[in-house]
Formats: structure tokens, C-alpha cells, sequence
């Protein structure tokens, strides 16, 4: 047994990845690989709960971010990497904590309060939706992981899911570790538009987008929105393509961009020019990665396999302590 600790996350597969779910998430998980006993999987059914009326993109979309993952340096030798859905013992395991979460804890869930009001286009006043934290700590304490690295947006789901483990404790006697949310920085990444890098706002740079595109996408983003002529002074202070220097160009070329952009010395054109090729750049390897994944469906499908087994036979052990906690079968 490792004496590391364990963490655990996942993701839904509702699209292809962008640069907000890199510098959100991703290169933390990557980052966390070497320190820590690691499972991370893709939420499928949780797609599900909110997407279950076009079922038929999600699996496309589970290859996809497998793929995406191992672009990024997610590494199947140090990580469990694995799909829900390929392990049904998280479907027995919400069943069981079903049956023992008040409903009040999960009409108060923030995020459930806020989605139902804010996404329109989709009916979400079901079942599975209003059970989506249920299922989430079935995802986490099936694993008995001690830490879920995630952003503040999905804090209240860890804390329902470490009420839901002491609710289990406290009926059936001890089985499970409280988890605690490891607090992931969020994403200074805005989108193309400055608004947060999304999906839906068709504003992002997806991993998936080749160097082409990513000039072209570069060469839209919006600027200083004073600076109106070449000739205007601008401000990189209020500049996306400024945030993203600082993030891909050396320390060099942000002393030299900012001075200049501030005398209309440089013009924007110039300036996303520079930024687009070191943006690019910084995504060859994972650009790399991603051709080499893309060119080998096989290996991809074996390395969601091999996870997913490896998850299965922990979600067995646990689920074995846990019939025998409810003592439902001996
Ligand atoms: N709800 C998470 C999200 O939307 C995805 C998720 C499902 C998850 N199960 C999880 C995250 C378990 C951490 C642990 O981002
Ligand atoms: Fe932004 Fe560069 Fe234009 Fe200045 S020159 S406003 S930093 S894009």
C-alpha cells in the first residue's frame, strides 16, 4: 500500500477542453501526479443529469477528453485514470446514500439553486438533477479519498458529500474518510471576448485547435477597448492579450510589450502576433501528445480499460464494507 495520500476528481464530458480548463484544473492534476495516490475520471453520468435529452454526443466526448488529458500530461503509469460509467458500483453506492440524504441538504446546494434558475434551454427539475451531489459523493468516498482537488465552485458539493459520510458513519458504523476540497486557483484565462473562457460563450482556445487556429483566434481577441487607432496609446493593464503574455511570453517580452503599448510604439496587431507564436509554442508538447493519442483510438480505448479496471476492483472492495455495514447480503 502507498502511504501517499489519495485525491480524486473528475470531470463531466460536455465538450472539448480549453485553455480555462488547463490552467483551471488540468495542469494541477498533472501537477499532483508525483505527490499524491491519484484517480482521476470522467463524469459521464453526471453529463447525463443535465444533458440526458442528446445522450449521443457524451461518449464521443468521454474519447475526446481522455485524450485531451494525456495531451496534457496525465500519465496512466502514475494516475488511475478511469470512466464512471465503467464502474456501475457508483450507481449502487448512490443508491445506498440515496436513501439516507435529506432532501433539504440538496435543494439548499448553491449550485443546484443557481442552475435550475439560470439554464433555460434545458428542463432540469428532476430526480437525477437534484441528486447530482449524491452521486458525487459516491464518486469520492468510494474511493476513501482523503482530498478533491477542485475550484470554489464545487466546494458545497464536498461538503454535502462529507455530511453524507458522517450520515453513513454515524448509521452503519465507520467506513468512510471525510474528504476535503483542495482548492484549485481558478483560471486568470479569460476568453477571446474577455468574458470567462467558455464553451458556451464561443470564446475559447480548445486544446484540440491547431496552431492555424489558435493565430486566428488570437488575432479576434478583443484589447484594450479605448485603443481605437493604431495611434492610441494603450494600457496592458486592461488587456487580455497582455494577461496572456504574461502567461506564455517570457519576462522579456512583457517589459518590452508593456512600455511600448503604452506610447503606441507597438500596435495590437504586432502584439498578438508575438503572443499567438508563444502561445504556440508552449502548446507543442501537448500538441504533440495530442497527434500521437489522435493517431492510436486503440491505445486510448486500452488506457480508459485499464483504468477503469483498476478503479473497479477498489469500488468492489468498498462496496463489499459497505453491504456488510448495511448488512443487506452477508
Ligand atoms: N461536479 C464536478 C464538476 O462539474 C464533476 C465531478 C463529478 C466531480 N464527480 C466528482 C469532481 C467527484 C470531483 C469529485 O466539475
Ligand atoms: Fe493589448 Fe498588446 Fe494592444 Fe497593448 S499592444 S492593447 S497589450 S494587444
Amino acid at each position: 500500500m502507498s502511504s501517499k495520500k489519495r485525491i480524486l476528481s473528475g470531470m463531466r464530458p460536455t465538450g472539448p477542453l480549453h485553455l480555462g480548463n488547463l490552467h483551471g484544473a488540468l495542469n494541477n492534476w498533472v501537477g499532483m501526479q508525483d505527490g499524491y495516490d491519484c484517480f482521476f475520471f470522467i463524469a459521464d453520468w453526471h453529463a447525463l443529469t443535465s444533458d440526458y435529452e442528446t445522450p449521443g454526443a457524451i461518449t464521443g466526448y468521454v474519447n475526446e477528453m481522455m485524450i485531451d488529458w494525456l495531451s496534457a500530461g496525465l500519465d496512466p503509469e502514475k494516475s488511475t485514470l478511469f470512466v464512471q460509467s465503467l464502474v456501475p458500483e457508483h450507481a449502487e453506492l448512490f443508491l445506498f446514500l440515496s436513501m439516507i440524504t435529506p432532501v433539504p441538504w440538496l435543494e439548499r446546494n448553491p449550485t443546484y439553486k443557481d442552475q435550475i434558475v439560470q439554464i433555460e434551454n434545458k428542463d432540469l427539475s428532476t430526480f437525477g438533477f437534484l441528486g447530482y451531489p449524491v452521486l458525487q459523493a459516491a464518486d469520492i468516498i468510494m474511493y476513501k479519498a482523503n482530498g478533491v482537488p477542485v475550484g470554489i465552485d464545487q466546494v458545497p458539493h464536498v461538503e454535502i458529500t462529507r455530511e453524507i459520510a458522517r450520515r453513513f458513519n454515524f448509521l452503519y458504523g465507520d467506513v468512510f474518510p471525510e474528504p476535503e476540497a483542495i482548492l484549485t486557483q481558478t483560471s486568470k484565462i479569460l476568453g477571446l471576448d474577455r468574458r470567462k473562457m467558455s464553451k458556451s460563450y464561443n470564446n475559447a482556445i480548445y486544446l484540440s485547435d491547431t496552431p492555424d487556429e489558435i493565430a486566428k483566434k488570437v488575432s479576434q481577441m478583443i484589447t484594450d477597448p479605448q485603443r481605437m487607432r493604431r495611434s492610441d496609446p494603450g494600457n496592458p493593464d486592461v488587456c487580455n492579450v497582455f494577461e496572456f503574455h504574461k502567461i506564455y511570453s517570457g519576462q522579456d517580452t512583457v517589459e518590452t510589450v508593456d512600455p511600448q503599448c503604452r506610447s503606441a510604439e507597438i500596435g495590437c496587431v504586432e502584439c498578438k502576433k508575438i503572443m499567438a507564436k508563444n502561445l504556440i509554442q508552449a502548446m507543442e508538447p501537448l500538441h504533440e501528445r495530442r497527434a500521437h493519442f489522435k493517431a492510436e483510438p486503440e491505445r486510448v480505448k486500452e488506457i480508459i480499460a485499464i483504468g477503469s479496471q483498476k478503479a473497479r476492483a477498489v469500488a468492489k472492495e468498498t462496496m463489499e464494507q459497505v453491504r456488510a455495514a448495511i448488512r443487506i447480503k452477508d
